[in-house]
Formats: structure tokens, C-alpha cells, sequence
């Protein structure tokens, strides 16, 4: 069967840094809390007029650069986001027509923080079995949107930006395999209640604030630990993979103390073998791992014949592991 692997990758994280200093003048916190807590010193938040087909769309431009393609060699494009533009069009939809691409089918997928493995996995299965020839997927989240910026067990953990691949077949190499799961019963930790079908917008739901994310984070970290560990294993197993066969770990960059857990579980030394950025964009979820993957690349981390394990979880729950072989 062709080999499907990654041809080109970019990023965009937006210019304007909020420092925890910052957010000690705006809330009760400190700077030691958070960085202590969390790992997280700095994020990004994007403009008023920004949104998330904005930063997307040039993430995406620098990933087709990058692979040496156009927008119209694309025949396929997937966005992960759990913050759109607008319900609809998608923004995949919106992405299409700023890119100049194709009229290729273009759709969103609404996983949270696994998003860009979802969305490797999709594009991987549909080059192979539904006659598309390359992929753009693209993770954006603009999370600063839907933030309770008065909320301070939320709002310094969150921050926005944009990764993305483009997807085809190669000569060496590409995806070896994906886990993808879910539990539904555990939705209630992570979500954002209002807006949709159940709880249409309203003043009321202005008022009480709930069109912005609501989390129970210490119950949410007592799982994240054990599910990130667990698709791990569900995708390395099959393969034959150890701890040590794995390169470099590209995690969800949700909370520091959840990833060098992950690392303790996976028994891989977190200083060689994870690759961390939570410290300067926080939790950007979807495009956390997408930015985080790029960086690597960009900066040689991810070398030829690396063995490559992105490993995330999110709302949903969610969760999905893939390994890639660079
Ligand atoms: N500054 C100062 N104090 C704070 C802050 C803050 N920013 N936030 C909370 N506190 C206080 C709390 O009020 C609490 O005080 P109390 O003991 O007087 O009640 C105390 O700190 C401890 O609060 P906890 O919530 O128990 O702190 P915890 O150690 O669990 O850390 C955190 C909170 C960082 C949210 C952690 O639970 C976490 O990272 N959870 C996982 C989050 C996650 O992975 N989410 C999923 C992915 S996100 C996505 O899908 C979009």
C-alpha cells in the first residue's frame, strides 16, 4: 500500500505575548503559581479582528511552501478546531476560499486537543482508500475567544495559534499507525456550554457566562495521565514499539505535570525524549501538538528516520496517538 507522510509543515502564532506579569495585574495569581502549576510563562493571544480561518490560513500557506505545492495541487482539507469562525460554514469552508484552493471537500472536525492527530488519521485513511491525492490539515484555535478572562483556574492556561500539514504519499517512511478514542461520559469536565442546540444564546447565558469554557482541571489531570499513557500503548503495541524505540514524543502541551508523568509512565527520559513548548504558548489545544510538531521539524529535533509518537487528549474526552516515521 502507497505510504502516506507529511510533505510540509507550518505554523502561525499570533505577535501579542500575555506574560503571566501580565495576568498577575489582571487577576488574584502569581507568576510562581502558574509556572509551578502548569509550566506555562507565556501565551498568545490573537488580535480582535483575527480569527481562527485568519490564522490557519497562514499557517497552511507556509506548510504548502514548505511541501514546494500550491493550493490547488490540495484534494482535501480538514480543519481541527472547537473554535470557528461561526457555527457555519465551516471553517474549513472559509480556509478554501482564502487559500484559493480547489472546490475539494473541505470540513471541520470539533475534537478538541486531539485534533491534529484526528485529523493525520482522516487525511492518512482517505488518501489511502478515497482517491484523494494530498491533504491540508490544519489545527487553529483563537481559545482567548471562548475564555473566561476572570476565571483564574481557566484563563492562564489557555493561549491561540495554528499548525498545519500537508499530507501525501513518499517514498520512505509516513504514518505507521493511529489510536483514536473517546469517552463520551466524561464530557462534562471540559466544555462550553452554551450557544448550541440545548442551550441556545441568550442574555441570560451572556450574563452567566457561559459561552466561555468551563473545567474541572483537577479531575481532568487525575485521567489525562493515564489516557495519554494508554493510546500510547494502544499505537506502539501493534507495532512492535518500546519506549525506547521512540524518538521523540510530541504531546498535547496541556500541563507540565501531566507530560513528564506521561514520561515516568512510558518509562523515556522527558529531557531527551519530550518535546515541551507549554512554557511559551500554553494550551493552545487542537493546534498545541500541531505547533509543537512543526517547531521540531523547523529545528532539526525531528531528524530523517526519527521515530515520531504525537500523543494527545482533550475534550469529550478525546484522544488519539499516531506514530510517524520522518
Ligand atoms: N492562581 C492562583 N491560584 C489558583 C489559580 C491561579 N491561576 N487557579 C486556581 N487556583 C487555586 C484554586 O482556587 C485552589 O485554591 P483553594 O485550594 O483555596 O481552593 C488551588 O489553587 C488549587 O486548585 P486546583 O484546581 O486543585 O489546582 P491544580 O493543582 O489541580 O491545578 C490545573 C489546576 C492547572 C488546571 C490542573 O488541574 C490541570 O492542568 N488540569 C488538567 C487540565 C487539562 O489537561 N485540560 C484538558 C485539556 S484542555 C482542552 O481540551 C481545551
Amino acid at each position: 500500500m502507497t505510504k502516506i507522510g507529511i510533505l510540509g509543515v507550518g505554523k502561525y502564532l499570533p505577535e501579542n505575548v500575555l506574560t503571566n506579569a501580565d495576568l498577575e495585574k489582571m487577576l488574584d495569581t502569581t507568576d510562581e503559581w502558574i509556572v509551578t502549576r502548569t509550566g506555562i510563562k507565556e501565551r498568545r493571544i490573537a488580535a480582535e479582528n483575527e480569527a481562527t480561518s485568519d490564522m490557519a490560513v497562514k499557517a497552511a500557506k507556509l506548510a504548502l511552501k514548505n511541501a514546494k505545492l500550491e493550493p490547488e495541487d490540495i484534494d482535501l482539507i480538514i480543519v481541527a478546531t472547537i473554535t470557528p469562525d461561526m457555527f457555519f460554514p465551516s471553517t474549513a469552508c472559509v480556509v478554501q476560499q482564502k487559500l484559493g484552493a480547489r472546490k475539494v471537500p473541505a470540513f471541520d472536525i470539533s475534537v478538541a486537543c486531539s485534533g491534529y492527530v484526528y485529523g493525520l488519521t482522516l487525511a492518512d485513511s482517505l488518501i489511502k482508500t478515497g482517491g484523494y491525492k494530498r491533504a491540508l490539515v490544519i489545527a487553529a484555535e483563537k481559545l482567548s475567544a471562548v475564555t473566561d478572562w476572570e476565571e483564574r483556574s481557566t484563563c492562564v492556561l489557555f493561549g491561540d495559534g495554528a499548525g498545519a500539514a500537508v499530507l501525501g504519499p513518499v517514498e520512505e517512511g509516513g504514518i505507521l499507525g493511529a489510536a483514536l478514542g473517546a469517552d463520551g461520559s466524561k464530557g462534562d469536565l471540559l466544555q462550553l456550554p452554551a450557544g448550541g442546540s440545548r442551550m441556545p444564546a441568550s442574555i441570560k447565558t451572556v450574563e452567566n457566562k457561559l459561552h466561555t469554557i468551563k473545567m474541572e482541571g483537577n479531575v481532568l489531570f487525575k485521567h489525562a495521565v493515564k489516557i495519554m499513557a494508554d493510546a500510547a500503548l494502544a499505537v506502539t503495541e501493534p507495532l512492535g514499539l518500546k519506549g525506547d524505540d521512540i524518538d521523540l514524543i510530541i504531546p498535547h502541551q496541556a500541563n507540565i505535570r501531566i507530560l513528564k508523568a506521561l514520561a515516568k509512565r512510558m518509562g523515556v527520559d522527558p529531557e531527551k525524549k519530550l518535546y515541551l513548548n507549554i512554557e511559551k504558548y500554553g494550551n493552545m489545544s487542537a493546534a498545541s501538538s500541531a505547533v509543537a510538531f512543526t517547531e521540531a521539524v523547523e529545528s532539526g529535533r525531528i531528524k530523517k528516520g526519527d521515530i515520531i509518537l504525537i500523543d494527545a487528549f482533550g475534550g469529550g474526552l478525546t484522544w488519539g496517538a499516531l506514530i510517524i516515521k520522518w
